[in-house]
C-alpha cells in the first residue's frame, strides 16, 4: 500500500463512499523491467521516491525487477522508462482481477471453519493471526513433553507476540544448538506461514526424521508482525500488499515501521527516513516492540543459537548479511551452507519456478540496513539466512507475487522444509566443532 493511495482512500472512507474489495487497486498494473547497469538501477530508485511506487521484486544480476504502478501514473512511468532506455513490459494490466482470483480460492478453500486441533493444520489456506494464535495453544495443550507456547511480549495493537519452543530436553541439553525461525514480519508475504506451519508440523506432529526434532531445541514465530498480518486481511481488501507494522507514532496518514529495518545494526544506512516509505525505519533502533521481543529472544539464547532463518517472499533467493555488501568472517561457509539448502529446494520445487539464488543481500539485490538476519549475526549467531520464496504459484506460473494460490501452499512448505533440514544439519556439525563436543 502507497501512501498516495493510502491518503486517498482514508479521504473516500471519511466521505462515507461505500466500496467493492480492491476497488483501489483498478487498473493498477505490474510491470517488468530490467537494468543493465548502476545508472538505471540508481535512476529506477529515484523514480520509485518521485512516483511512491511500490516496487516488488528488486532487479538481480539476470533477474527483471517487478513494480506495481497505479493507474493514473502509467503514462508517465512508461515516458521516463522509455527516455531512459529501460527495458520494460507489462505483465499484468490489471492486479486487482488477480487479487479477486485470489481472494475467490481463498475464500473456497475456507468456507469450511479453520480446524484448529492437534491433529494438525490442512495446507490448503491461508490461516488468520487468530487461528494461529489458538492453534500454537492447542499444540503445547496437547504436547506438553516438547512444545511449550511463550508470550514473549505484546504488538502495538497488544496482540500477544506468541512464539513456540520446541524441545525434547525442555531447552536444558546445552549439547544441541538452537535454531531461530520467523515468518510474516512483512504483511503482505502471507505464504511464508506456510513455512512456519509446516515446519512445525514436522517437528511435533509427523516427525519422519526423527534428528530433526531430537538433535536441535527450535524456536518458530509464526507470525512476527501481527498488527500488521491482521491489517492485510481488513477493510475490504485496500490493505493487502501492506508491508509494515501499525505504528501511529509518526502520523495517521503514513504509518507503520519496516521492522526488517529496524533492528540495531548499520542502522538507518539502506532503509528511508521518510514515514510514508515502505522501508521506512521508525525512530532508532528498536523502537517498535515486536523487533524488540526478536531482539530479546535472540539474547537470551544467544550461546546456543547456531541458525537464524527469517521467512519472506519473493524471488527465490537465499541471501545472507550485511546489507551493506560488507561479508561475514565465515562467508564462505556461510555461501556454502546457502547453496546446499537451495539446491536441496531446487531438486522438488516446481519446475515453472526459477532456481534458487544465494549470495550477499546487497551484492545480488540493494542496500538494506537493520534487518533481522543481518542483527543475529551482528551479535554472534554463526548462520543467517533471509529466504525469500519463490514468487510463482499457479501453475503453470502465471500468477506471482504476493498472492497465494491454496495449491502452492503445501508445496511452499514442503519445499522449504528440504532446504531447511540441510541448514539444520550443517548448523549440528558445526555447533559442536565449537563447542568442542565432536
Ligand atoms: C478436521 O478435524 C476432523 C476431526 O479431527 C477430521 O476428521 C477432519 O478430517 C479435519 N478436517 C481437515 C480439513 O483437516
Ligand atoms: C509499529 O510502529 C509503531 C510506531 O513506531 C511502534 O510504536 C510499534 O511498536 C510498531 N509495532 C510493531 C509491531 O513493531
Ligand atoms: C557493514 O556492517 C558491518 C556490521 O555492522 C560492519 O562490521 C562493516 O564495517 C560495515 N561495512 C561498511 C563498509 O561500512
Ligand atoms: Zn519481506
Amino acid at each position: 500500500m502507497r501512501a498516495t493511495m493510502h491518503r486517498a482512500l482514508v479521504f473516500v472512507l471519511l466521505l462515507g463512499v461505500a466500496y467493492a474489495k480492491f476497488e483501489n487497486y483498478e487498473g493498477t498494473s505490474v510491470y517488468e523491467f530490467s537494468v543493465k547497469n548502476g545508472a538505471e538501477a540508481k535512476l529506477m530508485q529515484q523514480l520509485e521516491k518521485e512516483l511512491d511506487l511500490d516496487i516488488w521484486a528488486h532487479p538481480g544480476p539476470s533477474r527483471p525487477g517487478t513494480v506495481l504502478v497505479p493507474k493514473q501514473l502509467k503514462g508517465e512511468f512508461e515516458y521516463k522508462l522509455k527516455f531512459a532506455g529501460i527495458q520494460h513490459k507489462v505483465q499484468v494490466d490489471n492486479i486487482k482481477e488477480y487479487m479477486e482470483l485470489e481472494d475467490k480460492l481463498l475464500t473456497s478453500a475456507k468456507s469450511q471453519r479453520a480446524n484448529v486441533t492437534a491433529a494438525g493444520l490442512s495446507f490448503d489456506r491461508v490461516y488468520t493471526w487468530e487461528d494461529i494464535d489458538q492453534y500454537l495453544e492447542v499444540l503445547a495443550e496437547a504436547y506438553p513433553d516438547t512444545v511449550t507456547v511463550v508470550n514473549g511480549g505484546s504488538s502495538v495493537e497488544r496482540r500477544p507476540m506468541k512464539y513456540l519452543k520446541i524441545s525434547t530436553t525442555n531447552f536444558q541439553d546445552k549439547s544441541k544448538p538452537v535454531i531461530y525461525m520467523q515468518s510474516l514480519l512483512h504483511a503482505r508475504e502471507w505464504i511464508t506461514q506456510a513455512a512456519s506451519l509446516y515446519a512445525i508440523h514436522r517437528l511435533v506432529i509427523d516427525v519422519t526424521e526423527r534428528d530433526m526434532r531430537n538433535d536441535f531445541d527450535w524456536i518458530i514465530v509464526p507470525v512476527a508482525n501481527p498488527d500488521g498480518f491482521v491489517h492485510t486481511h481488513g477493510i475490504s481488501g485496500t490493505f493487502r500488499y501492506w508491508r509494515k507494522n501499525r505504528s501511529t507514532d509518526y502520523g495517521l496518514l503514513c504509518m507503520g515501521v519496516d521492522l526488517n529495518r529496524n533492528f540495531d545494526v548499520i542502522f538507518g544506512t539502506g532503509s528511508s527516513d521518510n514515514v510514508c516509505s515502505d522501508t521506512f525505519h521508525g525512530a532508532g533502533p528498536f523502537s517498535e516492540p515486536e523487533t524488540q521481543v526478536i531482539r530479546d529472544i535472540i539474547a537470551e539464547h544467544k550461546d546456543r543459537m547456531e541458525l537464524f532463518l527469517d521467512i519472506h517472499s519473493f524471488g527465490s533467493w537465499i541471501l545472507y548479511g550485511y546489507g551493506n555488501g560488507t561479508l561475514p568472517a565465515n562467508a564462505l561457509y556461510t555461501h556454502l551452507i546457502g547453496v546446499q539448502m537451495a539446491q536441496a529446494i531446487d531438486a522438488v520445487k516446481k519446475s515453472y519456478n526459477p532456481d534458487y539464488v544465494v549470495g550477499n543481500t546487497a551484492l545480488m539485490l540493494y542496500e538494506a540496513s537493520g534487518s533481522a538476519a543481518d542483527y543475529a549475526i551482528s551479535v554472534g549467531v554463526p548462520f543467517s539466512y533471509t529466504y525469500e520464496l519463490p514468487g510463482l504459484r499457479f501453475d503453470p506460473g502465471t500468477l506471482f507475487g504476493f498472492l497465494v494460490d491454496p495449491a502452492f501452499i503445501e508445496q511452499a512448505g514442503f519445499e522449504t522444509w528440504e532446504g531447511i533440514k540441510v541448514g539444520a544439519r550443517y548448523a549440528r556439525n558445526s555447533y559442536r566443532a565449537r563447542k568442542g563436543l565432536l
